[in-house]
């Protein structure tokens, strides 16, 4: 099959260049491991596409102490808490008093940017708008990557270790035969409505709400673009719906007597996100490794997404690192097991913050007042408070 095709050889093969594949080839170079990187989007569609937008403070430390951390410490804003808002009223969770821990506003996208910058920079090989992309030989030691590239050439990468970073649509967790992963997944019967606006911040910090009609973010860009979600129907058509009618969607779920009134701008963008819970076992197969969503997705509502992405990197990177300094393999036997601790907790983390906060279209008076009684359970007791400051600022040691 590689009849025709250029040999690449390199030590390690990632397909997917978003925030988790470019922070690998960044950390490899560090310690003088070779990498190719090949990616389906081209740069510009990677930097335009909206992702969330929390970093933990290991996700800040990591990008700090890598060298690519200049742009989340220059544009990034740090929060020391959320509002969890219910009943129509707010409850600020103070993290630093909490836990001493703060999280940064920083979309996934300028990650992307500041991490592409670093691998132009570095002269890491980065290929961008590749086609029919596959991978092969994977349970061998010379596993493959086959791809086209955006003149048209065929290429065949050999490397030692390939590593699947291509997203929760991506093809390397497919090439797992059936027989030797399991697909642990959940659906919920409803998504989010996302907008960009062209309007200053309606609150300080991120306003995560409750209402009768459903869960509400009401998050940030910058003093000029917010970034807001409610909760609606997975098949919502987001043209089907004015300005007028999303702003007083949103307004009536933020509504109390405290008179909290959305900063309302022109909207600029809209789109329905569609979301589940699942992870694949084992993280791994053969020489295959997965990081982030190849390997598991989380629901936004815990914001978990890239940072689990960054903790599976840290943990693969330090094996990978250890294979090439010792030439012993324990730890990359060690990664799928290790990483799953984390991608579990936090499975459990967006699962809990998810079904708290949304409402289900069939919940009866018992199940909104549980609810109601759940949420009041959080904020009304320092250690409920605590548990859920400690899971959104990033468990230290998992
Ligand atoms: C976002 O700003 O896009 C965002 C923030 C927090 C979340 C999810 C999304 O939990």
């Amino acid at each position: 099959m590689g009849a025709g095709r250029t040999i690449l050889k390199t030590q390690v093969g990632i397909v997917g260049a978003g925030p988790a594949g470019l922070m690998l080839s960044h950390l490899l170079s560090t310690s003088g491991i070779g990498s190719i990187v090949v990616e389906k989007r081209d740069h510009e569609t990677i930097r335009t596409t909206h992702r969330a937008g929390i970093l933990e403070r290991g996700s800040v430390r990591m990008l700090t102490e890598t060298g690519v951390g200049s742009g989340v410490l220059d544009k990034g804003t740090r929060h020391e808490g959320i509002d969890l808002r219910f009943g129509g009223e707010s409850h600020r969770l103070d993290f630093e008093d909490l836990v001493g821990e703060s999280v940064w506003l920083y979309p996934q996208n300028e990650v992307f940017t500041d991490l592409a910058a670093a691998r132009a920079r570095d002269n890491g090989d980065v290929r961008y708008g590749v086609s029919d992309t596959a991978v092969a030989d994977l349970a061998t030691d010379v596993p493959k990557i086959r791809f086209t590239d955006a003149a048209g050439t065929g290429y065949e990468i050999h490397c030692d270790i390939l590593v699947g970073s291509d997203g929760s649509g991506g093809i390397c967790r497919r090439s797992i035969p059936a027989e030797a992963r399991t697909d642990n997944f959940i659906e919920y019967p409803f998504a989010w409505f996302g907008i960009l606006t062209a309007a200053p911040p309606s609150a300080p910090e991120l306003v995560y709400a409750n209402s009768d009609r459903g869960f509400a973010l009401i998050s940030q860009r910058s003093d000029t673009v917010q970034r807001m979600y409610f909760q609606c129907d997975p098949d919502e058509d987001p043209a089907a719906w004015s300005e007028e009618q999303i702003w007083d969607e949103l307004q009536a779920r933020v509504d109390g007597p405290d008179g909290f009134g959305l900063q309302r701008g022109s909207i600029f963008d809209k789109s329905v996100l569609k979301f589940r819970s699942y992870v694949c076992e084992p993280l791994r197969y053969g020489n295959l490794f997965l990081a982030g969503d190849a390997g598991h997705t989380v629901p936004p509502t815990g914001a978990k997404g890239l940072n689990l992405a960054l903790a599976d990197v840290r943990v693969l990177f330090e094996a990978v690192d250890s294979f090439y300094a010792t030439g012993s393999r324990d730890l990359l036997e060690g990664y799928s097991d290790k990483a799953l601790q984390r991608v579990w907790r936090a499975q459990n983390f967006s699962y809990w913050m998810t079904s708290m906060l949304h409402t289900r279209a069939d919940a009866g008076p018992f199940e909104r007042k549980r609810a109601l009684g759940e949420l009041g359970g959080v904020v009304g007791s320092r250690h409920g408070s605590a548990y859920l400051a400690e899971a959104y600022t990033g468990w230290p040691n998992a």
